[in-house]
């Protein structure tokens, strides 16, 4: 299972409603990525509740670390290193799996990296394309960002542009919820959209690709504006039709700036990551885009796009091999939010 040279890393992620553990090889190959989803319960709710989420982190963290160990084929005598998300997220959920990790590195004497939840998602795409390495542009399009970064190397990214109000997928959730549909937002919206027309214009003013800032927060303004104008009026609104427009242009917008920033920067691998690259229509955008433009496009497979620690430990790896995010067992201290 391994060799002496073999790194193997403990990952831990606990920032939202997943509890994940995962063991990953030489930061490229998962050997356990065990997560105990909390959609059921928050599901009931229309969204995450924090409290809710931070209890049921600490009633499952415990098995999923027995079973993550075990699914590996190892013991934690095995393990070198423990990575651990410490933030962006939400600060009840991210104590769980904080202190779960300060405790398992106290008591063993192994170290312990903290690993910024975004640096994670990015390294989703190490574990599915062996050969991918930097520089590249990645393209982050989560629950929490939308965001461009170059990645220089391994541990060091350059922010190329970021959202000025709201982020890509809480408009999709935010939709979603206006639309009566399911939490989580984004897979219930795509779903609708498929057997949707792209037929109403929400925004209506001439967008500027070459800037590479986003904005959210007029399309989802527009969306409620013009589910509220249907409802006063007392007319039917056609839910796959709002679905597959509003759709449109979300993802236009992060497929036409990412392309964009890549010729601007002179990149030509494009990285998508976090729970909005599971999107179909952003894919498909952004595969027709690229291929007009010379680009090659990476997307994460579909289980490494939403929150999973195999992609904490990948992070984790290349912070440990470069002596980045070294953290203290004593005083690690989880943050809700972290400039990328
Ligand atoms: O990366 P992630 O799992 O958590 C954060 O770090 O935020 O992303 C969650 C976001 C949610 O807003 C969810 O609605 C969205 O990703 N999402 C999608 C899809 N799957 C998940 N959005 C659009 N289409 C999808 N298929
Ligand atoms: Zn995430």
């Amino acid at each position: 299972m391994k060799n002496k040279k073999d790194i193997l890393i403990l990952g831990i992620e606990s920032s939202c409603d997943d509890t994940s553990i995962s063991v990953v090889k030489n930061g490229r190959e998962i050997l356990s990525n065990v997560i105990s989803s909390q959609i059921d319960i928050h599901t009931l709710y229309g969204g995450v509740v924090p409290e809710i989420a931070s209890r049921n982190h600490l009633k499952n963290i415990g098995a999923v670390y027995n079973e993550a160990l075990k699914k590996a084929g190892v013991t934690l005598d095995d393990i070198d290193a423990i990575a651990v998300t410490y933030g962006a997220g939400l600060l009840g959920s991210l104590i769980v799996g904080v202190n779960f990790a300060k405790g398992l590195a106290y008591a063993s004497g192994k170290p312990l990296i903290a690993v910024n939840h975004i640096e994670g998602h990015i390294a989703g795409n190490y574990l599915t394309y062996k050969d991918l390495e930097p520089p590249f542009m990645c393209l982050i399009v989560s629950g929490g960002h939308t965001a461009l970064c170059e990645m220089k190397n391994y541990t060091t990214r350059k922010l190329v542009g970021t959202t000025s109000d709201d982020a890509i997928g809480e408009a999709f959730d935010k939709v979603a919820r206006e639309c009566g549909l399911s939490y989580p937002g984004g897979p219930s919206v795509q779903k609708e959209a498929q057997k949707g027309q792209t037929n109403i214009k929400f925004i209506t003013k001439p967008q500027n690709y070459k800037d590479f800032n986003f904005s959210y927060s007029g399309l989802k303004t527009a969306v409620v504006n013009y589910i509220h104008n249907k409802k006063q009026k007392g007319e039917e609104i056609n839910v796959p039709d709002i679905c597959a427009s509003f759709e449109k242009e979300a993802t236009d917008q992060v497929a036409h700036k990412a392309i964009n920033a890549c010729l601007a920067k002179k990149q030509k691998k494009l990285v998508i990551s976090g729970g909005v690259s599971a999107n179909l229509a952003l894919r498909k955008t952004l595969d027709n885009l690229a291929k007009e433009n010379g680009i090659n496009v990476y997307y994460p497979e579909l289980i490494l796009c939403t929150d999973n620690a195999a992609m904490i430990a990948s992070a984790g790896y290349y912070n440990y091999i470069n002596k980045k995010g070294i953290a203290n067992p004593k005083n690690l201290a989880p943050t809700s939010t972290i400039a990328l």
